[in-house]
């Protein structure tokens, strides 16, 4: 019997009510019910048909249901995802450590790499077969390599993203891309309750800087529409303020060191694809290891890295793609602006290109 230990750093409370990501590929809906996992967002996700695209004060709406065959745009947020699938490890027995610290990695090119760590007041330490760093860009799982290891690819955004939850009723039935002069805007949801709405802001914008009445004046002004459209107001409960980059690095893993998600990679926002990435890189690797504990064959493992990337840097493509046509560039020119519009124009008209955004939003066949 091959067993997993999952180490976290945080409290299952805080990873259980941290407010991030909400949108879900087709693809990883199916993945979440294939392992057993999609009762409940089966029963309280929303799911939209498309997403609607707003600029020089007209709506469009993109229908991908449409547009890929019957793929839809799932909103069910992240820490319910992280919820179901806790429970359902912890159901299964499996071992599940959080408050975790002072994490150490060892011997990462051995055939028993380890993790020591310190928990409830005690040292501890595992030896294993494979480390696999979940541990997001900031983790200690890739920081644990000699540097020069990996290539890092990176872009960075002049801008990022002001977030803010609001306690009213949906504003729209779908989601709301919204291109303005002023900057970019996203109208999204997460209950009948709670909606979730960002404007691109200074990457070093403060939210103390911003009452609630600044806010909605801002959000007011970059949703105009023709038609006299605003968003349904309410309490704004939490203000966060979010970088934007593009990072790759290369190769995924080291040694028995395995990285996915954002230890590995990082989108902007924008496509909706961080999230999703990591469950694709999980995808291939869950394959992977079956096929080492069934055969004793390194192939699937040798080959992760190569195979996850594919998939990360169409993703990357897809999210700076849809970055750059949505925000204000810094000093940005007429020119620019009129591309930007064109290109727009182009999309919204263009059943090709429409067809183009529709299965990259959805999600790229695996
Ligand atoms: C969100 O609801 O948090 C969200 C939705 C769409 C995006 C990014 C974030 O592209």
């Amino acid at each position: 019997m091959y067993q997993s230990i999952v180490i976290e750093s945080r409290s299952r409370e805080e990873v259980e009510t941290t407010v991030r990501a909400g949108v879900l590929e087709q693809g990883t809906v199916d993945m979440l019910r294939e392992t057993g996992v999609g009762a409940r967002l089966d029963r309280e996700a929303f799911f939209h048909r498309g997403v609607y695209l707003r600029f020089a004060g007209r709506t469009h709406h993109v229908d991908m249901q449409e547009l890929t065959g019957g793929k839809r745009v799932t909103l069910y947020a992240q820490q319910e995802v992280v919820k179901d699938l806790i429970q359902a490890r912890l159901d299964a027995g499996g071992e599940v450590l959080f408050d975790v610290s002072d994490v150490a990695l060892a011997d990462i090119t051995s055939n028993r790499p380890a993790i020591s760590f310190r928990h409830a007041g005690n040292v501890g330490r595992i030896a294993c077969d494979f480390i696999v760093g979940c541990d997001g860009t900031h983790g200690v799982s890739r920081h644990s390599l000699p540097e020069g290891t990996l290539t890092r690819h990176e872009r960075v955004y002049a801008f990022g993203w002001f977030g803010i939850t609001v306690e009213a009723p949906p504003s729209s039935d779908e989601l709301i891309y919204s291109r303005h002069d002023r900057g970019f805007a996203l109208v999204s949801t997460r209950s009948r309750t709670l909606q979730r709405m960002y404007f691109q802001c200074d990457p070093s914008e403060r939210t103390d800087a911003w009452s609630d009445d600044r806010i909605w004046a801002e959000m007011r002004a970059r949703l105009e529409t023709h038609d006299g459209w605003k968003p349904v107001e309410g309490p704004i409960i939490q203000k966060i303020v979010v970088a934007m980059r593009s990072l790759v690095f290369e190769p995924m893993q080291h040694g028995n060191l395995l990285l996915a998600g954002d230890a590995a990679h990082v989108v902007p926002p924008t496509g909706a694809k961080g999230l999703n990435l990591a469950a694709a890189d999980v995808r291939v690797l869950a394959r992977a290891l079956q096929r080492f504990y069934a055969s004793g064959s390194r192939d699937g493992l040798d080959g992760y890295s190569a195979k996850c990337l594919g998939r990360v840097w169409k993703a990357q493509r897809f999210s700076y793609w849809m970055t750059t046509l949505m925000h204000r560039a810094d000093g940005e020119s007429s020119f620019d602006r009129n591309r930007q519009l064109a290109e727009l124009d182009y999309l919204v008209h263009s059943p090709a290109a429409m067809t183009s955004f529709a299965e990259n939003y959805v999600g790229l066949p695996y």
